[in-house]
Order: structure tokens, then C-alpha cells, then sequence
């Protein structure tokens, strides 16, 4: 018998059919358009006296820019694991945020343990702790679990950073503006973030002090507006055996980006007749393998728009270099499919078109304009390519990729956070790193969500 799909799936699938292959271009134009008209960040001040100064404050524990709570907490019995799982706006999300321990360690069936473990991840949502002792698998999610997981008290820093983080506020390492906590009488003063807003409104962070009793009672005791972005915040699909570009790379920043940006689209050709190939040989519909035979001539074209760029811009376009692979499991197609065309080509588009609007350079908004449209195209055929195959996989390997999607697109927020060059973003339109931010968490919360 097979279980019924995740909760995640099912919106998952729901979104594809009601949203993606219809609007998805639309939508991401419309969005695309917003962040250059309405630009900019409204800084607001921080000069409200509630919140403790820095010299007040200790920060969490954080370990390479990572918070590391943990370790500094005793839970009562005596787990094999203590698993801690963050919502990130892309939930169910895969892996622990934090765990220490093993998980499933004492388990009389390991592999049926493991996918337990799995299934109740994935289809719990929001913040929540997991632990495992034995056979035994427990979420703690509601208040009373969590104070008592954490020993029935709030006796330390991070125990009240824990408490704070577990009613949806975030927890930021190394900037007390943002995250901090003082040891006041009865508890705790916890400084924490939280984003809200999106979905046609600005995107607003604020910051917040909290009470913090040692019974665990939480109590807001201040907040302020500490970001604003009237914002919203590239790269196309790349196929299994793309090498990475030689030592030869363009020094005109602007000429490198268009360099670089041509071997993406020349390795996205192979990409889509790979694809094409690949969904032949597993017997697909004549009309998806059309669809990336058509998409396969379309990047000939990005890649000749691109190349010529470069040139203009005064850099020889870097060639892909691909090694051949031969037809791959479904499974496999599927998770390539999940990560470079669910999400990176959905972000290329969003990206592009920001591009065609925001671009100085009339020649480059010109050819970005074009290639948006494919590229929203393409993210289209993406997600009707893994409506089509995800029936075919198993229940495991849906939670997997349900899993590489998300770790794709932490990858690629994290590829957004650095800086492009000034001259890249003015004449090429490209987001600035801020910008790219405000889009993706856009998308996490629209589509990827
Ligand atoms: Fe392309
Ligand atoms: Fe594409």
C-alpha cells in the first residue's frame, strides 16, 4: 500500500497545477518590475531607548556563523538525539538546523527508524525539536513540551534564545543589534527579529525585546522597525558533467559577467537535449520532449545574445565544457530537474527580467527582456517535467528531492549574497545582493513555498 503524499507535495503539486505553467511568467515580470520601481531600502533608526545597549548583551552561541544552542542545554531524559527544526519560508525543510546526538542511534530497526524520522520531519511544520530514544520519535513542538525538553525552566542564554526562536522569531549570530540576551531578575531580555510583510506589500524586518521568565512565560516588551525593503529581490539550468571555467577569465567585470553568463546558456543547450534524450528513453509525452527540444533552441539564441555581449563588453565568451553521461534513473533526472530547473531556472527568469527593467545599457535590457520570457518558459517546463516524473518515484525518493530543493535554494541564497560589481548591477541590470535577497525570500514564500 502506498502512503498518501505529503502535505508539502500536495501543495507542491497544487501550486503546479493551478499556478505555475499558466502565471508563473506574469507573475514573475510583474514582480521583476515592482523591485525596480518602487528600489531602494528605507533605513529606519534605531535610536529607540527601550531596547539594552550592546555592552548589555551577550550573543548567542554560534559556531562558524551558525547558532549552536544545544549543546548548552540538559534535557531531562536521556535522548539518543535532540534534533532542533527551523521553518525557513521553504517548510517542511529537509535536514536539523541543529543536532546533537544520533539520530536513531539505539533503534531495534535502524532503516525503519530512519524513515520515520523522515516522514515525521517532513510533514511537521514550523519551528519544533525532535528527539529520538530507542524506538521512541517525539516532536516537541507545543510550549509545555519545549519547556520541559529544556529541563522545565529557563535557566540559561541560549534556553531563553531557544524559547524566543521556538515562537518564531529569528536568531541572527554576531550582530547584538539583532539577537542579544541580559540576565535580568525572575529570567531573561531577549532581542530577536522577525520578517513579515511580502506578497505585494514591503518586506519589513523588526526587532523585539521579550521578557523571558524562568517558567517560560514570553512577554513582548518593545519593538521596533529596523528594515524596510520597498524591494523584492541568475543563472539558467547546467547539465551533469559541466566542468568549472579554466584560469582564462575576463577582467572587465561587466564583459566577465556576459563571458560567464555565455557559458551558462551553452551549457544549457546540452542541458535540455539531455533532457529531451533522457525522457524519451523513460518513455515521457511526446509533448514534454518537444518542449526541451524547443528550449534546447532557445539557449542557442541566449547563448549567441550572451556571447555577443561579452565581445561588445570586450571579453572572449567562456565555452562549457560537458562530459557525456549516458540515461540516467528517473530519480536521477528528477532531482537534476529539482534543483537547476525548479528553482534555478524559476530564479534566472525572476532574474532576467529584473535585468531587462533595471538594465542602463538599451542592447542588454533588449536581450534580456527576450531571454526572460524563455527562461520563465523553461521554469514552466521544469515543473511540469517533475509533475510528470514525481508519480513515477517512491515515497522516499519524493521526500529527497522534496529535501534537494530546499538545499538548492539555500544554495543559491547563499551564491546571492555576494556583491556583484557596481558596474554589473548599473549596466547589466543584475540585482544587487540585497535585491537578489528580497526576491528569492519573495519566491520562498510565493511559489516555493
Ligand atoms: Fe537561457
Ligand atoms: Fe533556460
Amino acid at each position: 500500500m502506498t502512503r498518501p503524499a505529503s502535505p508539502a507535495l500536495e501543495r507542491l503539486r497544487a501550486i503546479i497545477r493551478e499556478n505555475v505553467p499558466r502565471h508563473l511568467g506574469s507573475y514573475l515580470q510583474h514582480l521583476a518590475r515592482a523591485s525596480v520601481v518602487a528600489g531602494g531600502v528605507v533605513a529606519a533608526g534605531c535610536s529607540t531607548s527601550h531596547f539594552p545597549p550592546g555592552e548589555e548583551l551577550v550573543g548567542p552561541t554560534c559556531v562558524d556563523g551558525q547558532w549552536r544552542a544545544l549543546g548548552g542545554v540538559r534535557p531531562a531524559p536521556d535522548y539518543d538525539s535532540v534534533a532542533r527544526y527551523a521553518a525557513r519560508g521553504f517548510a517542511p525543510v529537509g535536514g536539523p538546523a541543529e543536532l546533537l546526538g544520533e539520530e536513531c542511534r539505539a533503534a531495534s530497526n535502524r532503516d525503519a527508524c530512519e524513515a520515520s524520522v523522515q516522514e515525521l520531519t517532513q510533514s511537521t511544520w514550523g519551528n519544533y525539536f525532535f528527539t529520538t530514544r530507542g524506538d521512541e520519535l517525539r516532536v516537541h513542538q507545543s510550549e509545555d513540551e519545549v519547556l520541559a525538553l529544556l529541563g522545565g525552566s529557563i535557566d540559561t542564554p541560549d534556553e531563553a534564545l531557544l524559547r524566543v526562536w521556538h515562537a518564531g522569531y529569528s536568531i541572527t549570530c554576531d550582530d547584538l543589534a539583532r539577537t542579544g540576551v541580559r540576565e535580568v531578575a525572575d529570567g531573561f531580555e531577549v532581542i530577536a527579529t522577525q520578517t513579515g510583510g511580502g506578497c505585494g506589500s514591503p518586506v519589513i524586518v523588526s526587532r523585539y525585546l521579550f521578557f523571558v521568565g524562568r517558567d517560560g512565560a514570553m512577554t513582548e516588551l518593545s519593538r521596533e522597525e529596523i528594515e524596510r525593503h520597498e524591494d523584492w529581490g541568475c543563472e539558467g539550468r547546467r547539465p551533469e558533467g559541466l566542468l568549472p571555467v579554466g584560469a582564462d577569465v575576463p577582467a572587465d567585470p561587466v564583459g566577465r559577467w556576459f563571458a560567464s553568463m555565455a557559458r551558462l546558456e551553452q551549457s544549457a543547450v546540452d542541458a535540455f537535449h539531455g533532457v529531451a534524450d533522457e525522457l524519451g528513453a523513460h518513455g515521457a509525452p511526446a509533448a514534454l520532449i518537444a518542449a526541451a527540444r524547443v528550449a534546447a533552441d532557445d539557449e542557442v539564441r541566449h547563448h549567441e545574445a550572451m556571447s555577443r555581449l561579452a565581445r561588445r563588453f570586450g571579453a572572449a565568451p567562456i565555452p562549457a565544457e560537458i562530459v557525456p553521461h549516458p540515461v540516467r534513473p528517473l530519480y536521477a533526472i528528477a532531482l537534476e530537474n529539482a534543483v537547476e530547473g525548479c528553482i534555478r531556472e524559476t530564479y534566472g527568469a525572476l532574474a532576467a527580467y529584473r535585468q531587462a527593467y533595471a538594465a542602463t545599457d538599451a542592447e542588454v535590457a533588449a536581450a534580456m527582456a527576450d531571454i526572460a520570457a524563455d527562461e520563465a518558459r523553461h521554469a514552466e517546463l521544469s515543473w511540469e517535467i517533475a509533475a510528470w516524473i514525481e508519480p513515477r518515484l517512491t515515497d522516499a525518493e519524493r521526500a529527497e528531492l522534496a529535501i534537494a530543493r530546499a538545499r538548492a535554494f539555500a544554495e543559491l541564497r547563499a551564491e546571492a549574497e555576494t556583491e556583484p560589481d557596481a558596474a554589473v548591477v548599473e549596466r547589466a541590470g543584475v540585482p544587487d545582493a540585497k535585491t537578489a535577497l528580497a526576491l528569492l525570500d519573495h519566491l520562498a514564500a510565493t511559489i516555493f513555498a
